[in-house]
């Protein structure tokens, strides 16, 4: 030791580290479920991957092409906090020609994935304690984002007896609540706002004044004729979507939001603070995927026919009730016929069948044992043998 350097002594026994309440989120089942059908994997077993919402295929050529261009000859340093112009001034492009929406470049805000988009939504829209109306089922990092920030989430029941659906009447019909947070398609049940319902949902939320949220992470992926955007009508909606989906990219981090006039500077502040720029080579990509869309219809309409075997091998296996799937790639059926809940199921499907499958809990806190979800956005043969191994377990499971 030199002269007037003090040795740090470090304590034998550190203190237990306690985590703060709001950081004590559930677990994401369906990431539990995946790391778990990894482990069977490398131990040598053949698993069958319908737990994980993510397409089994790269990012498409256009993509790739281009991020191998950039990675020679480009620096590859942080980017706007806000992203490149250019990839903004061709997403605006995107709502032009796809939803005859004029979108101000201005207003498009390019993320780290959407999950970063919700993060920024809620932190700029709401203040610690307000409400924020969410359906259930429904994607649980809203819950758990919300939460993590103080947020209180209203559940809205979206189940059978809705018929799966948020409508106007039920946001009408909510109390105390500051926000609304809708999905079309939705995950897990697959469900489509019809423009109409889209419409009064907007209406409904301007009259209350209440901020709505539109996550349209599955557009792009639809079964009966596209989705519409709620910047259909209004500016005063925020837009979530994604390069994860459609796009093909989960791993690229990458996804946009399209927020008021009035958001962009006090976004710009946070993100400058959160993540200063996202990720330049995933922008890079994402601007040539916005080009590739004969690849990736090609792939919607495998997950077409991934859809319709599914169906058939859960009515031929025993499964009840299926919400519509009209859009996004996962099929949510009911457990009730096999007499255990999908918590149980879905480990013994992993362990006995090698079909690994995400339990209803993740998306329904509390009727989510009485269904499980099934992810379609693999490869054809894939989904085709999990749905042979599906079928042939629940056989015998019900004998
Ligand atoms: C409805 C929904 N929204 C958002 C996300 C998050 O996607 P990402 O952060 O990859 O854009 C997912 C991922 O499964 C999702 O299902």
């Amino acid at each position: 030791m030199g002269p007037g350097t003090r040795q740090i002594k470090i304590k034998a026994d550190s203190e237990p580290v306690t985590p703060s309440a709001r950081s004590r989120v559930d677990p994401f089942l369906a990431m539990d479920v995946l790391d778990r059908a990894n482990a069977l994997g490398r131990a040598g077993r053949t698993v069958f991957h319908l737990e994980a919402g993510q397409p089994g295929t790269p990012a498409p050529q256009r993509a790739l092409d281009a991020a191998q261009t950039a990675l020679r000859g480009e620096s590859l340093g942080y980017t706007e906090s806000l992203g490149r112009p250019a990839l903004r001034e061709r997403i605006a492009r995107y709502y032009r020609e796809t939803h005859r929406v004029d979108i101000a470049p201005e207003r498009v805000v390019i993320t780290t994935g959407s999950s970063a988009g919700f993060l920024l939504a809620f932190i700029s829209l709401f203040e610690a304690g307000q409400s924020l109306a969410l359906a259930v089922p429904g994607y649980p990092a809203y819950r758990n984002i919300a939460q993590a920030l103080d947020l209180k989430p209203h559940f809205i029941p979206c189940r059978e007896a809705e018929q799966f659906r948020l409508t106007a009447d039920a946001i009408g019909q909510a109390r105390g609540i500051d926000g609304v947070l809708i999905a079309s398609p939705s995950n897990p049940c697959g469900t489509v706002i019809s423009p109409d319902d889209l419409a009064a949902i907007v209406d409904v939320c301007a009259v209350r004044k209440v901020s709505l949220i539109s996550d349209e992470i599955y557009h792009g992926i639809a079964y009966g004729g596209r989705a519409q955007t709620a910047l259909a009508y209004s500016r005063d909606v925020v837009v979530i979507n994604s390069f994860s989906k459609y796009y093909s990219m989960t791993g690229w981090r990458i996804g946009w939001m399209v927020v008021p006039d009035d958001l962009v500077r006090t976004i710009e502040r946070l993100t400058q603070s959160f993540y200063i720029s996202p990720p330049t080579i995933s922008q890079v990509a994402a601007l040539a995927a916005l080009d590739a869309a004969d690849e990736l219809d090609g792939h919607v309409r495998t997950y077409a026919a991934n859809r319709s075997r599914l169906l058939a091998a859960l009515q031929d296996a025993g499964f009840g009730s299926v919400a519509p799937a009209d859009g996004a790639f996962y099929l949510y059926a009911s457990v009730a016929p096999f007499g255990m809940d999908s918590a149980t199921m879905a480990k013994r499907l992993l362990e006995e069948a090698g079909v690994a499958a995400t339990p209803g809990h993740d998306f329904d806190p509390f009727e989510g044992d009485q269904w499980i979800r099934f992810s379609y956005a693999g490869a054809q043969n894939e989904v085709d043998a999990a749905a042979h191994a599906l079928v042939a377990w629940c056989r015998n499971v019900r004998r």
